[in-house]
């Protein structure tokens, strides 16, 4: 007997599980997982605190608690100039991923074609195939110096769009790459989604992990009128396990999201809601120390990985960096097999990148696994003088 739907059956047990597993039984450092071993600020915890002792702990209202919803508007005024409507151009979902999962569903029908740029963030493929949708992939190349930007090419990226695209999902700041998608580029995309009258759906979930000089566009700034943006509070504010995202934008994009949200969950935690609204009202000096600790650890990541040995790419944004594995790597050996292998050998858990990239394009990252440096120094150091002592034995 096959009791799964065809939907779900080709899913199978993501890498970040088998991995973890591994990890847990080789007692390794785990670089692997991309949310922080720390918790968010104490009085974001507080403001949960008090919201459950005062009775916040019924159904809210589907799309969001009107606390939360008008903190929303309100961050997106004070860091990108948008003026949104709290009641209309708003929606409050279960962290960001079920606002993906949410906007699919409510913006393509089966047939449809989203445009996707490699590697891509898993829950996007997954989303599309359950609403039997087709990806059409578009990849992001490493550029040629360390320091230098991830880019696509246009051509591609041209060829990617039919009369049927519905849907393009940009990730910007970019997990895993740190790409920050420049204004020349998220105005080409902007002109074919125009064209053909489909929707940007911008996932921004670490847009207040950018490390200077870089800076972040939003694209919802350059072309309102067919931008859906999604965020959420977990990365922003270092607490994941609260699952409080949300989607902005027009109205009617808002509103097919809303359409499947109902039915999806609905309403999401009524008290970490408020908790959040008083996290994206934390003053200025919050988010620069944010950015601030981010940038050291990455700085403090990527020179560990040199003295070890690999090539890593600096990440403008995002909590993670992609290494190219150089000498370490085996002739003839995939990144899962690499990763595999670090976790027993070196007992440093990393992610193959191959993951999220299509069956074809999966080859161009063999060479490369990708780190998190969202963990506290001593893990951090922990990790890099173990890669170090597996380098020297080798
Ligand atoms: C690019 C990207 N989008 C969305 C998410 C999920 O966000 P949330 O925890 O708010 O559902 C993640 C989490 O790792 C992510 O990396």
């Amino acid at each position: 007997m096959h009791p799964e739907s065809a939907r779900v059956a080709g899913f199978g047990t993501t890498i970040f599980t088998e991995i973890s597993r591994l990890a847990i039984q080789e007692k390794a450092v785990n670089l692997g997982q991309g949310f922080p071993d720390f918790d968010g600020p104490d009085e974001v915890k507080q403001a949960a605190i008090e919201a459950i002792r005062a009775g916040v702990n019924q159904y809210g209202v589907t799309t969001g608690s009107p606390v939360l919803r008008q903190a929303i508007v309100e961050h997106a005024k004070r860091f990108y100039g948008q003026v949104l409507d709290p009641e209309k151009q708003v929606t409050v979902t279960s962290g960001a991923t079920e606002a993906i999962f949410d906007a699919v569903m409510g913006l393509i029908d089966p047939g449809d074609e989203v445009v996707l740029f490699e590697p891509y963030y898993d829950s996007y493929l997954a989303s599309v195939q359950m609403a039997g949708g087709v990806p059409r992939f578009v990849q992001l190349r490493p550029p040629e110096t360390a320091e230098g930007a991830w880019w696509f090419d246009e051509a591609e990226l041209r060829a990617a769009f039919s009369s049927k695209t519905r849907l393009v999902i940009v990730n910007t700041p970019h997990n895993p790459t740190g790409k920050l998608f420049t204004r020349h580029e998220l105005e080409l995309i902007h002109g074919l989604v125009a064209r053909h009258g489909a929707t940007l759906l911008s996932d921004e979930v670490y847009e207040h992990l950018v490390y200077p000089p870089a800076t972040h566009l939003r694209p919802a700034t350059l072309q309102p009128e067919h931008t859906l943006t999604i965020s959420s509070g977990g990365k922003s504010f270092s607490f994941t396990g609260w699952k409080i995202g949300w989607a902005m934008g027009p109205e009617a994009l808002v509103r097919a999201t809303q359409k499947a949200h109902q039915w999806v969950t609905f309403a999401v935690a009524h008290p970490f809601q408020v908790a959040i609204a008083a996290a994206l009202r934390l003053p200025d000096s919050y988010f620069a120390d944010f950015v601030g600790q981010y940038q050291r650890r990455r700085d403090l990541l990527v020179d560990g990985l040199r003295r070890a040995g690999f090539s890593p790419f600096v990440p403008h944004g995002s909590y993670f960096v992609m290494a190219g594995t150089g000498a370490h790597r085996r002739q003839g050996e995939d990144d899962g097999a690499f990763c595999r292998r670090l976790v027993t050998e070196a007992r440093v858990a990393a992610i193959p990148p191959s993951v999220f990239f299509s069956p074809a394009h999966a080859p161009s990252v063999h060479h490369l696994a990708r780190f998190a440096f969202c963990k506290t120094d001593p893990v951090l150091l922990e990790g890099i003088r173990r890669l170090e002592a597996w380098a020297t034995q080798r």
